[in-house]
């Protein structure tokens, strides 16, 4: 196999474009990825400031990386979710990264500034806090960005965790998050950020692969939490399928994209006010964040 770009020989095969690249050439069509995706969905300019939604693992620092690059303001923000050895070596892999490049990483820590940690939300139908962590990390990525003047924030979403998504949603009839599921969320209140997932067309081994390329020093093992959940099993179903079909995973999310979505998008404006508890932006009287932490705290019964 040859690199497509200079002939030599290629280290890295990319299946679904039927390419693959050397390790000088591979680095540079990751970012031009990037920075279509980016243009494609007018994500942000480089007059935006970008803050980065970091967990240590290779997708969230290949994004800060590739951005960082790609010329981009950006700024990383980390949570300490209080799991166990994991989020001590992530935290310290975000650090490292952040000091070798000299670049700010904000940090929120559960445990010392809101009184608990993400293993004390676990849910107790599924006995897993992977949900409620999303629910937090959504919050406090948010609230961060919104007070301290990002205009967007981008999270390492790729190919796999959004095939994975759709996948699950598909499964269960979830019309509601299937419509609003997508590379960009855009604000719908002052304080609310936009969201965006430039990551979303590139596939789990092409970060991986660029991060090794790159020398970024990753956290390698997945959230021990999150081991025996159902998007692991969706991944793996797609994997499965995309063995003997090349390509599929994208298919099946862009073909989403561009022809299911919008039978599902309903225009209705939601109506968005101020949690009566913390004052974030929520549809509800007091925001789902509020009421989850109030819930798990006091072990209270999950209402379905
Ligand atoms: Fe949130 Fe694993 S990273 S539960
Ligand atoms: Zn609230």
């Amino acid at each position: 196999m040859r690199c497509i770009k200079c002939k030599a020989p290629a280290n890295v095969e990319v299946r679904r474009h039927r390419s693959a690249f050397c390790a000088g050439c591979y680095p540079d069509w990751f970012r031009t990825q990037v920075q279509r995706t980016i243009d494609d969905h007018r994500m942000f300019s480089r007059d935006d400031r970008v803050l980065v939604a970091i967990s240590g693992g290779k997708d969230s620092l290949a994004l800060w990386h590739a951005l960082l690059r790609l010329g981009y303001q950006t700024d990383g923000m980390y949570i300490r979710l209080g799991i166990g050895d994991y989020s001590v070596r992530s935290q310290a892999k975000s650090e490292a990264f952040a000091a070798r490049h000299g670049l700010q990483l904000h940090q929120v820590d559960l445990a010392a500034d809101h009184g608990f940690t993400i293993p004390q939300m676990r849910n107790q139908r599924e006995g897993k806090p992977c949900a409620a962590c999303g629910t937090v990390k959504r919050y406090h990525f948010n609230k961060v960005a919104v007070d301290l003047g990002y205009s967007v924030v981008a999270t390492g979403h790729n190919l796999d965790d959004e095939a994975a998504t759709l996948f699950g949603n598909v499964l269960h009839w979830q019309t509601d998050f299937l419509g609003r599921q997508g590379p960009v969320l855009e604000s719908t209140h002052s304080n609310l950020a936009r969201k965006v997932k430039p990551l979303y067309r590139l596939a789990e081994r092409d970060s991986a692969a660029y991060a090794i390329i790159e020398r970024i020093d990753y956290i390698v093992e997945e959230c021990p939490m999150a081991i025996g959940a159902k998007s692991l099993a969706y991944k793996d179903t797609l994997n499965a399928l995309e063995e003997t079909q090349p390509g599929l995973k994208y298919q099946f999310l862009v073909g989403f994209l561009r022809q299911g979505r919008k039978a599902l998008k309903t225009e209705d404006p939601v109506q968005i006010r101020q949690c009566a508890k913390c004052g974030q932006p929520t549809t509800a009287e007091v925001c789902a964040y509020c009421r989850m932490v109030e819930r798990r705290l006091k072990k209270l019964p999950v209402r379905r």
